[in-house]
């Protein structure tokens, strides 16, 4: 019992939301989203409303790619200010994702002018799992 009590502890880790990361507000957020419907984030899913295009009331073309650019590894624009915005993947800028309070206020800004409305929690659990892949 003394030598299998520390595997069942490892085993419960694995398979609760820290299996998504070694981050912890990225566990945190998605423990969140989990709470409030999003079954399974889905990376693929992620990746798909990142790349998706949506046009806005003023006809403009928007995309998360509009300012983040197309490589997660390399600085985006902002499209209004020109002003650089870091890359987005944590494996090559570490303060991505490393804050709960920025991916709400970043992810609720962000949605809201790109898509016209603020996204699903399906849909941050899914981003959320991409972002933190690249
Ligand atoms: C109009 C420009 C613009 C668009 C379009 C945009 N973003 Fe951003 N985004 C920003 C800026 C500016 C920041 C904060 C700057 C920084 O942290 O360097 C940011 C930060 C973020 C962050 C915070 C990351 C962190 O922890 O530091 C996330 C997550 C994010 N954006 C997701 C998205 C998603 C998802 C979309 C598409 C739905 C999107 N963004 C579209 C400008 C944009």
């Amino acid at each position: 019992m003394i030598i299998i009590f520390p595997f069942v502890l490892l085993l419960a880790g694995l398979f609760s939301g820290a299996v998504w990361a070694d981050n912890a507000a990225v566990s945190e957020m998605l423990d969140v989203y989990i709470q409030q419907g999003a079954v399974q984030p889905d990376a693929q899913a992620g990746k798909a409303i990142w790349l998706k295009t949506f046009i806005a009331s003023d006809g403009s073309i928007r995309s998360c790619t509009t300012c983040h650019g197309n490589d997660l590894k390399q600085s985006g624009k902002h499209v209004k200010t020109k002003k650089l915005i870091k890359p987005m993947a944590p494996s090559v800028n570490p303060d991505r994702l490393s804050k709960t309070r920025n991916i709400r206020k970043w992810f609720r800004r962000n949605c809201k002018w790109t898509i016209g409305r603020e996204c699903t929690v399906v849909e941050k659990a899914s981003l959320l799992a991409f972002i933190n892949q690249q």
